[in-house]
């Protein structure tokens, strides 16, 4: 059996572990099982990407729901189905801990899978209205949907549900018109939240910077960095029994370097960090066509929250459906958070501030441009299993 070093080859695709050194064919031949290397996207942990339109009445529109973003793919919804309303609760126990300490971004994934419903009850000819804390902000439900038999209305952003995918990968060079972004954002019936554009070649650097030092700042927090971690699959096996969080076929590597990334042995989460903020560096930040910040006036009102998800999601769809790519990155809120959460001295939520208007407070940013390659499917739970 030969063995094989591969210090070079992991340098050489800057996958940042290059103190590992893997074994030989045998090794090698278990991890290609285990990844599924050679079948990517493949078994039941993808199948909810392959049947979202084919189910009726309101489960079909759970279907579509469970494909929606959430943060680390926690996927912190739970739906109870009646036979003419589906009640919403966030499923607590799903949360990604001090990264996200006062569980903002779990509510506004709930959010991001209420548009979905929204939109997939309406594409089945039921007509929706949606209540937002129907039982006050402590009680279980954060959303009731009721609906009335109408005509089905198609929609280009339902059409656009099953494409919609987080591009981390790099963007091309072409620049997105103001024109374009503007298009983007419909918060028709959407109160408290918005869009603020930073495409500005000056402000976009500011940013840029910002989401370097963060992603710096969470890496160097160590139990951030291992909230970060919890949730990341690095194989097949783990991938088909959770069928949920971040996996190697989410981060937007090119065929080959995926192949290769898969057939390496699990990363540690050093090496995991390191390799996240020299993405962010070189990839990320550095192909930002124009970055995208839904603000609002009252950022812990759970409402708005939820509002902020239905926005972002319409976004990403919108930005699907006319081929351009989105990324979620959220580290600079979540060290606002974090240093908020733990008493310490703001320095993140200062200089965000400058790249905002007096009084709007970030909630969620993501970079928006030309995808070099297509985003990939992420692993989901199917309907069934996320309804009561
Ligand atoms: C509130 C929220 C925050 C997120 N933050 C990040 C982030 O900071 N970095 C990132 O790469 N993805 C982020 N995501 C994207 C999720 O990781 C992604 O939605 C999830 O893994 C499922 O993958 P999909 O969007 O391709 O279906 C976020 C998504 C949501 C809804």
């Amino acid at each position: 059996m030969k063995t094989v070093p591969r210090r070079q080859v992991l340098r050489a695709f800057g996958l940042g572990a290059a103190t590992v050194v893997v074994a030989g064919t045998g090794a090698l031949g278990y991890r290609v099982y285990d990844t599924a290397a050679l079948s990517p996207g493949q078994g039941d942990a993808y199948d909810p990407w392959r049947r979202w339109r084919d189910g009726p009445g309101l489960l079909g529109a759970v279907a579509a729901a469970v494909l929606a973003p959430s943060p680390h793919n926690t996927q912190p919804w739970v739906f109870g189905v009646r036979a003419d309303a589906v009640d919403v609760f966030v499923d607590a126990d799903r949360h990604t801990g001090t990264v996200d300490p006062f569980r903002r971004e779990q509510y506004i994934g709930v959010g991001c899978a209420l548009e979905n419903l929204v939109l997939a009850g309406r594409a089945r000819g039921l007509e929706p209205d949606v209540r937002l804390l129907p039982d006050g902000p402590a009680g279980a439900r954060v959303a009731t949907v009721a609906v009335r038999p109408a005509a089905p209305v198609p929609s280009p952003l339902y059409d656009a549900i099953g494409d919609r995918h987080t591009n981390r990968g790099p963007f091309t060079a072409d620049p997105v018109p103001d024109e374009t972004l503007a298009g983007l954002v419909d918060a028709t019936g959407l109160p408290g939240v918005g869009v603020r554009w930073i495409a500005d070649p000056a402000p976009r650097a500011a940013l840029s910077r910002l989401l370097v030092d963060a992603a710096a700042a969470l890496c160097a927090d160590e139990r951030q960095s291992r909230d970060n971690f919890a949730w990341f699959r690095p194989g097949d096996a783990d991938i088909q029994r959770h069928r949920d969080g971040l996996t190697l076929g989410g981060q937007g590597f090119g065929p080959l370097k995926l192949a290769i990334a898969k057939l390496l042995p699990a990363s540690s989460r050093t090496d995991g960090d390191r390799f996240w903020l020299e993405q962010t560096t070189t990839v990320h930040t550095a192909t930002a066509a124009a970055y995208g910040v839904i603000t609002t006036a009252t950022p812990d009102d759970r409402a708005v929250q939820l509002t902020a998800g239905r926005l972002l999601e319409r976004v990403h769809l919108t930005a699907t459906a006319r081929g351009l790519a989105l990324h979620h990155m959220n580290q600079v809120t979540e060290r606002i958070d974090r240093e908020h959460a733990a008493g310490a001295a703001p320095t993140f939520a200062p200089r965000f501030a400058k790249l905002l208007s007096p009084g709007e407070h970030p909630l969620l940013t993501f970079r928006v441009g030309h995808p070099v390659r297509p985003g990939a499917p992420s692993p989901r739970r199917p309907a069934t299993q996320v309804t009561k």
